[in-house]
């Protein structure tokens, strides 16, 4: 036992494979694209990034690997706006739809690909105007509001780098991404709408602004209409930069490995990692996954991700790959419960919408709301479904498949980082059997491997995830910080970059992730993932989400804790829910404490602090818990633990 990275407990027998119906019609059917990718994986990527993309010069090199540093497309020059734009234009679609945009408060716009070329072109004169050159950083803190795209593709336009923060973030944060990147130009608006309220976002900004030296102008969009201080010479509202800029802006080439962007992400300590991405090998592996993990259809597909541009998942496949595919998508303003729990489903329905991606955690959230929300609507217009940000459990998987996708949409789980750029581990949906919370296999091209804690391959069972050479949008490093790159991903496992997930195998050879590592519980020796035991749990049919932690035991090392939201109107005694556990695992699994709780904590973009919980199940204070989601939910369940004796 000792020798095993991760145990292996949970079994899963059901399978999926694609209906005939949807490989009729589907891109990829069979695993000749597998057999490329393996055979010769630069070679495979180069023809990718040949087929989908326009270069406006060719590169001499397809990949420069010095570990762990890599180039793609070396030599190659090409423009990521044009990319997007321009040449969907020049081919004569201009009038196709690029966003169908839905404020919150039900106001909308839709914009076509040659009226989002103009407005891009004209802010990117703008920022021109304001002294932004290439290389340049430019922040962004915007709403879900069209001109975050229009901003992001601006400074790819002119070579300016940008690093969006999400909107929700405070201004703390804000300004110490904006330091870190010494940013010459914030975008920001008055404010957004956000369950039927304007909040302020200007107001925010300018408290970051007062300790941010390197910003000289500031860019603010109307769109809350709130009131907000604007500084003269250096404010600028967004609408009066745009009335007298010209719409006439060449796209340059840029050279492949050109910065297009920064993104922080937050590591497990320490202060937010500015993960970097350039130009050529980005662009064609998010395109290329955009294709054919989603099976797209850009005539007649209307294409969905509810994620945020603040997020990487916005970046990748909100903004470039759909528009370097030239599909027609929806953006969102705001949350899925305003005016009511169905607001999603409404929007399906108005908009036709084909194909959908979101999270685990907006499933699971779902299914507390119950069947009868989406039922409300006709979601026959949908034929693929997406996951991505967390592990799905088996039993949110098949909610999904049986009441959004009404039994008949492949669900594509797709394992990827804000430091891949891109989907690394996904199901090609007209080729690949589903098997219900795995994201079955690497992707063409992709290397993955499983490996033990001496960095032995594993064939069958639990073990790390690493990925073994390297891909086109791989990040290029953490801005300014060459040695915390090489420490945080490539010195666990010699050679190997390290993911950071518990991964595990089955007989069939599917990829099973189990989460972070450092959310693996040791229970008398027994290494067991968190995400199994909240798989578990969620497959009672009462239970909506869980969330499971392991905390300090004098006798089994770690005692398994889980904090457990019900569905709707539904009970169930704790004892019931863990022999149910022990039904579906082992007793090995059993929570010895289960709380009962409305709400769970969760970052901003919607994963579990574990360790939060875990400073709640072993009764310690809470350091800061701004980057929460919803802080109160924690004073609560302090409240709770600190009454509940737990139960042996
Ligand atoms: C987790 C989001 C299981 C994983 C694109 C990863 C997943 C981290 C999946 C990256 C999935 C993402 N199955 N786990 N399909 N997708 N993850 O940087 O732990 O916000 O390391 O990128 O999310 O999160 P990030």
């Amino acid at each position: 036992m000792a020798d095993k990275a991760i145990d292996d407990l949970m079994l899963e027998n059901r399978k999926f494979p694609p209906s005939d119906a949807f490989k009729r019609r589907a891109l990829i059917t069979d695993t000749g694209l597998y057999d490329d990718g393996n055979a010769d994986y630069e070679g495979f990527w180069a023809r990718q990034a040949a087929d989908l993309l326009t270069w406006s010069k060719d590169w001499h090199t397809i990949c420069e690997w010095n570990l762990p540093f890599s180039k793609w497309f070396v030599g190659g020059e090409l423009n990521v706006a044009y990319n997007c734009l321009d040449r969907h234009v020049l081919a004569g679609r201009g009038d196709k739809v690029a966003f169908y945009w839905e404020g919150e408060p039900g106001d909308s716009r839709v914009i076509t690909y040659a009226e989002l070329l103009a407005e891009v072109s004209k802010f990117a004169n703008a920022l021109k105007s304001l002294g932004v050159r290439k290389g340049d950083r430019v922040n962004i803190y915007l709403p879900m509001i069209p001109e975050a795209a229009v901003a992001m593709l601006a400074c790819a336009r002119i070579g300016a780098a940008h690093s969006v923060v999400f909107g929700g973030f405070s201004s703390q944060s804000l300004s110490d991404r904006i330091n870190d990147a010494e940013a010459k130009v914030l975008i920001t608006a008055d404010g957004g709408y956000r369950r039927g309220e304007v909040f302020a976002l200007k107001p925010q900004a300018d408290e970051a602004l007062q300790s941010t030296p390197s910003i000289e102008s500031v860019v603010v969009v109307r769109r809350g209409n709130n009131p907000v201080d604007m500084q003269a010479g250096r404010d600028h509202w967004y609408h009066d930069l745009m009335a007298s800029a010209s719409p006439d802006c060449p796209a340059e080439p840029m050279d492949s490995e050109q910065l297009l962007f920064l993104l922080y992400t937050s590591g497990t300590t320490g202060k937010p990692k500015g993960i970097m991405h350039t130009t050529g090998g980005y662009l064609t592996q998010v395109a290329f996954t955009h294709k054919y993990v989603f099976d797209l259809h850009p005539e007649t597909d209307i294409y969905w991700c509810t994620a945020d541009v603040g997020w990487v998942t916005g970046h990748s496949y909100i903004v470039y790959g759909p528009l370097a595919n030239g599909a027609t998508s929806v953006i969102y303003e705001g949350v899925p419960n305003y005016p009511a729990n169905d607001r999603l489903w409404s929007i399906v329905e108005k908009y036709k919408v084909s194909i959908f991606y979101t999270a685990p955690t907006a499933i699971r959230t779902f299914m507390k709301w119950g069947g009868e929300e989406p039922a409300k609507h006709d979601l026959s217009s949908l034929r693929l479904l997406g996951s991505v940000g967390e592990p799905i459990n088996p039993e949110a998987w098949m909610w999904y498949h049986e009441h959004i996708g009404r039994g008949n949409c492949p669900i594509v789980d797709t394992w990827w980082q804000t430091e891949t750029g891109g989907i690394m581990i996904s199901p090609l949906p007209g080729a690949t059997t589903l098997k219900p919370g795995s994201a079955t296999f690497a992707l063409p091209g992709i290397g993955a491997e499983v490996v033990d804690d001496e960095g032995k391959h594993v064939s069958r069972g639990g073990g790390y995830l690493t990925l073994t050479h390297p891909w086109p949008s791989m990040l290029r490093g953490i801005w300014k910080d060459p040695d915390r790159y090489r420490d945080a991903y490539w010195s666990r496992f010699e050679g190997r970059y390290f993911a950071g997930d518990g991964c595990k195998l089955d007989d069939d050879g599917y990829l099973w992730l189990l989460g972070r590592v450092d959310d693996v519980m040791n229970v008398s020796g027994h290494r067991i993932s968190t995400t199994e035991v909240e798989s578990a749990l969620v497959s009672h049919p009462s239970v909506a989400e869980a969330a499971v932690v392991g905390a300090n035991d004098p006798t089994t090392g770690q005692a398994i804790i889980a904090y457990v939201i019900l569905r709707s109107g539904l009970e169930v005694g704790e004892g019931d829910l863990r022999n149910h556990v022990a039904k579906e695992i082992g007793a090995i699994a059993k929570p010895k404490t289960i709380y009962f709780t409305p709400d769970l904590p969760k970052t901003r973009s919607g994963k579990i602090m574990r360790r939060l919980l875990r400073d709640v199940a072993e009764g310690r204070n809470l350091g800061d818990t701004t980057t929460l989601a919803d802080a109160n939910v924690v004073n609560e369940l302090q409240k709770r633990a600190s009454e509940a004796p737990s139960e042996d």
